[in-house]
């Protein structure tokens, strides 16, 4: 009995806290004084810009930078990771950013690793992206960072020309592609050293992740130092989920919590929650009636009886 009141107490104090806590966050998400636009990027919460109460946890947080490194033109940053933001989706969970590729221009082998996400709520899109593999004869792979598992390679031809956009798949360039795994956030690249005689004719090799629509669209000429766009999903932390953001549920919107798979004996992800506008509502579901309700021209045609 006491234990049971204990915890009631408990309970309540805790939702009286978060309730307070959300609506705290919930004004000053609103608040003007957050600024929701870095040069041309619209920068929804949970992400965010300035104050802390502006995102919803260190992760989300976005510097708009305005350097020499950035042509003088304003462009957004997550802190965290150093990563150029070019676009936000809150209907997708998702971000677009611009990564780094991989290249090996000598006969040295490549080990990159890639673990800035690692043990973030980011994630590589399984479905929007693709890893790509350039050059002549290069052999490149993806893998775990403890080396044990490999995510996926291929080798990719030579002698078929150099890569002309729109038609990578069409079996005429040096270069070839492979699915990446559910749930991948860090790993390693490698790329199998070159034979001496490719580098009289200074041909590098290449290995990325990258948008697949956009490659085939927009992708041209690799050279070492570019960056490609990539998608990753998100999601909110459980601590800042139980924090600061407003309730499990309601009429307007649904959360849901996104598990990470158990690959070998270690998770890749960690668990996050992402959160969704009800049917016939749109709008922001992680600010407080962030959802607001759609009315269909169907309503305009219900009859008075
Ligand atoms: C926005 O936040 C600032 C500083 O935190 C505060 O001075 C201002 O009153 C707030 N405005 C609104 C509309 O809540
Ligand atoms: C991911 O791919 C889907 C199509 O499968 C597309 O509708 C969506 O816009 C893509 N997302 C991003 C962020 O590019
Ligand atoms: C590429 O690999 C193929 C098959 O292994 C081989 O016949 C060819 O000589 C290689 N080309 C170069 C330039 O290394
Ligand atoms: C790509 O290939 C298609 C046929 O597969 C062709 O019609 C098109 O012109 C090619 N595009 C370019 C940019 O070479
Ligand atoms: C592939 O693309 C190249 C370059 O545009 C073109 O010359 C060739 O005909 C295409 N091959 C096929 C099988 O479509
Ligand atoms: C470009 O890449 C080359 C070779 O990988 C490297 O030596 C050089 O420092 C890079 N330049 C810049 C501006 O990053
Ligand atoms: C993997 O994640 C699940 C769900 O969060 C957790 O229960 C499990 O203990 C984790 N396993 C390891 C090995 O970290």
């Amino acid at each position: 009995m006491v234990g049971r009141l204990v915890l009631w107490t408990i309970l309540s104090l805790l939702s009286i806290n978060s309730l307070a806590e959300a609506e705290a966050a919930a004004k000053l998400a609103k608040n003007s004084s957050c600024k929701d636009r870095c040069g041309g990027v619209h920068i929804p919460y949970p992400f965010g810009m300035g104050a802390g109460h502006c995102y919803v946890d260190n992760w989300f947080e976005i510097v708009c930078k305005k350097d020499s490194s950035t042509l003088g033109i304003p462009k957004p940053f997550l802190k965290r990771f150093n990563q150029e933001v070019l676009a936000i989706s809150i209907p997708e969970s998702t971000v677009r950013v611009s990564h780094r590729i991989t290249a090996s221009c000598s006969t040295t082998p490549v080990n990159e690793y890639n673990m800035e996400f690692e043990n973030s709520p980011f994630a590589f899109s399984e479905s929007n992206n693709t890893f790509v593999v350039m050059g002549c004869n290069n052999s490149a792979s993806m893998w775990s960072l403890d080396g044990r598992i490999i995510f996926g390679g291929c080798k990719s031809p030579c002698g078929r020309g150099r890569f002309i956009h729109g038609n990578r798949s069409n079996g005429t360039s040096n270069c070839c592609e492979t699915e990446i795994p559910y749930h991948l956030n860090a790993f390693i690249t490698t790329i199998e050293p070159k034979v001496s005689h490719n580098i009289v004719n200074g041909e590098c090799n290449y290995a990325f992740l990258v948008d697949k629509y956009w490659f085939q669209k927009y992708f041209t000429v690799p050279t070492p130092n570019i960056s490609v766009p990539v998608v990753l999903k998100w999601g909110i932390h459980p601590t800042s989920y139980s924090s600061k953001l407003h309730g499990p549920t309601s009429k307007q919107y649904q959360c849901h919590r996104n598990d990470p798979t158990l690959l070998g004996d270690h998770n890749f992800t960690i668990s996050t929650y992402t959160c969704a506008c009800a049917h016939g509502y749109k709008g922001n579901p992680y600010l407080p009636q962030g959802c607001q309700g759609i009315y269909t021209s169907l309503n305009l045609f219900i009859p008075c009886i």
